[in-house]
């Protein structure tokens, strides 16, 4: 089992070692363009097996993608993290270029592989890959509503100082301001979370979800990286071990959910084939707009991306 990260940034290399740490792969090729980098991180995760007893050989290269040949899956994280005061749409002029570049190489030697993608502006980065790979749409999905949901666990659990292992949810959408999370899909226990919280305190979870990626560029002057990279391993993890787990991804709808040709996070079965399923669930009238709006949000940014000629 070989999997490949492209980009040894914050993200990337927080993937590598969460991917290493689970030891389910033989090896680990991280890739980035900046020399040395790579191979830094790769040696650095590497050097932490012996102490917490994994196997799995992390390797970095400098652009090197022969050392990436036969992949089963090839993780995208290369491109530029927004800064304060700029949206994930502002980078798309940067990571589109590289996002594509990538995405040729990676195929060129893993013609098979499964593409995750990462980068930002996430959905409008997958429809490039996408593009790119010439890839059935199965094959070539986003990582965002992991990463998202896991937002939305954490501020429930401390609101209602209980386990996040505890609580379930959904959210639909783009990856961006307008995403959709789903209160009425959201339990604790099998509990209804409308039960144990009142309305305003989950109309404030819900915008502070949505912001949830903003809160912490601010803080930190680039964005965030922990919880990323272990969203990006439980989805290989559901693939390598084909276990058809039901998780938020970002994928390409033809009329699911009323919906075609745009990228967007819904619920998904993921297994060893990549997408197995697209779960449609049923919405009211008010969880339609916000998810049809966001839809739009996304249109208009893939429109932005068709207008650069680069396909
Ligand atoms: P970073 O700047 O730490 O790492 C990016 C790496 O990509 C750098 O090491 C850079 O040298 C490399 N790179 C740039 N061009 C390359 C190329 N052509 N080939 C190979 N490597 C190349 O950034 P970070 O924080 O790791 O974020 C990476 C991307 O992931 C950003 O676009 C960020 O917005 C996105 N992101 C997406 C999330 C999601 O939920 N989908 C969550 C967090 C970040
Ligand atoms: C996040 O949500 C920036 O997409 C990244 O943290």
């Amino acid at each position: 089992m070989k999997i490949t990260v492209i980009g040894a940034g914050n993200v990337g290399a927080t993937c590598a070692n969460v991917l290493a740490h689970k030891n389910f792969a033989k090896q680990i090729v991280l890739v980035d363009i900046k020399e040395g980098l790579a191979e830094g991180k790769a040696l650095d995760i590497w050097q932490t097996s012996p102490v917490n007893m994994y196997d799995t050989r992390v390797i970095g290269v400098t652009n090197d993608y022969s050392a990436t040949t036969g992949s089963e899956i090839v993780i995208i994280t290369s491109g530029i993290p927004r800064k304060p005061g700029m949206s994930r749409d502002d980078l798309i002029g940067t990571n589109a270029k590289i996002v594509k570049e990538v995405t040729e190489n990676a195929v060129k030697h893993s013609p098979d592989a499964i593409i995750l993608v990462v980068s930002n502006p996430l959905d409008v980065m997958t429809y490039c890959a996408y593009l790119t790979s010439k890839k059935d749409s199965t094959k070539v999905f986003g990582m965002a509503g992991i990463l998202d949901t896991a937002r939305f666990r954490a501020f429930l659990a401390d609101a209602l100082n209980t386990s996040p292992r505890d609580i379930q949810t959904l959210l639909l959408g783009g990856h961006g301001d307008t995403m959709v999370p789903l209160p009425r899909y959201t339990t604790v226990s099998g509990i209804p979370v409308t039960e144990l919280l009142d309305k305003d305190t989950i109309d404030k979870i819900v915008a502070r979800t949505r912001m949830g990626g903003g809160e912490i560029v601010k803080l930190m002057g680039t964005s965030a990286w922990y919880a990323p990279g272990a969203a990006v391993a439980q989805m290989v993890e559901s693939i390598l071990f084909d276990q058809h787990r039901i998780l938020p991804v970002c994928v390409k709808l033809d009329g699911e959910f009323g919906l075609s040709d745009v990228f967007l996070g819904v619920p998904v079965k993921l297994g060893k084939n990549g997408i197995e399923e697209i779960v449609e669930i049923d919405l009211n009238q008010e969880e339609k707009k916000l998810l049809y709006n966001s839809a739009d949000a996304v249109k208009s940014v893939m429109k932005v991306m068709d207008d650069m000629n680069l396909f």
